[in-house]
């Protein structure tokens, strides 16, 4: 049986990290085998993507857009794909509505965005974390440098809007991030335990008999 794709969207500091490594633990105790795994990847265009991000390349928006839908093309194929095939549960944090709501904020027409990743499979959930971009950008000046994108509280702001927007016309699931760790990870056990449904998948581990 196929795997299950979840993302978890948000605007920078919104715990997306955080929350996809407490989920996944939590399905790993239930006996799903997980991946956990994020965007822009690791890999060579996901590099690119990187230093244009520390300032170091400068790019046209349009070309931006373009790397990030080609950065989850491979991402697709190299990771996703394989893991669903083999029935497991991917958590990506961050996937095609970050190309939609960041790089519309950006300039670009959310369309266009929406055309070049037609490309990448549907996830069958997508959680948005919420927070105000002010409770965001406190938590990442406690622990880190900014980029480009997230030391701009206006494209923060527009980011935000165009996530929540995308909820009310998609019916992404949107939960409060300000709360506490606790209280925002229970709201999203409890939204991906409904999604996953009764029926195990086949990564479920067998029972174990005596002696075994
Ligand atoms: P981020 O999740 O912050 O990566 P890291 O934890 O490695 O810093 O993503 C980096 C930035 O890229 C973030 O500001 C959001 C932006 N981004 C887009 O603009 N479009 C996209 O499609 C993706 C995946 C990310």
């Amino acid at each position: 049986m196929a795997g299950k794709l979840l993302s978890i969207e948000g605007i920078d500091g919104c715990g997306k990290s955080t929350h996809a490594r407490l989920l996944s633990q939590w399905l790993r105790s239930k006996g799903y085998e997980t991946v956990v795994t994020d965007e822009p990847t690791g890999g060579p265009i996901g590099r690119i993507i990187k230093q244009a991000l520390r300032g170091k390349l400068k790019l046209p928006v349009a070309a931006e857009a373009l790397l990030f839908a080609a950065d989850r093309m491979q991402h697709v194929a190299e990771v996703i794909k394989p893991a669903l095939d083999a029935g497991k549960v991917v958590i990506t944090e961050r996937y095609t509505y970050s190309s939609l709501a960041y790089q519309s904020a950006r300039g670009l027409p959310m369309p266009w965005v929406e055309a070049i990743n037609r490309g990448a499979m549907k996830p069958d959930l997508t959680i948005i974390i919420d927070v105000p971009v002010e409770v965001a950008l406190t938590r990442m000046r406690r622990s880190r440098k900014l980029d480009k994108f997230e030391s701009d509280p206006e494209l923060q702001r527009r980011v935000r809007a165009n996530y929540l927007r995308l909820a009310r016309q998609k019916g992404l699931r949107v939960v409060n991030g300000s709360r506490a760790i606790e209280e925002v990870q229970a709201e999203i056990r409890r939204i991906v335990d409904a999604a996953l449904g009764p029926r195990p998948p086949t990564c479920l581990s067998a029972p174990r008999t005596a002696g075994s």
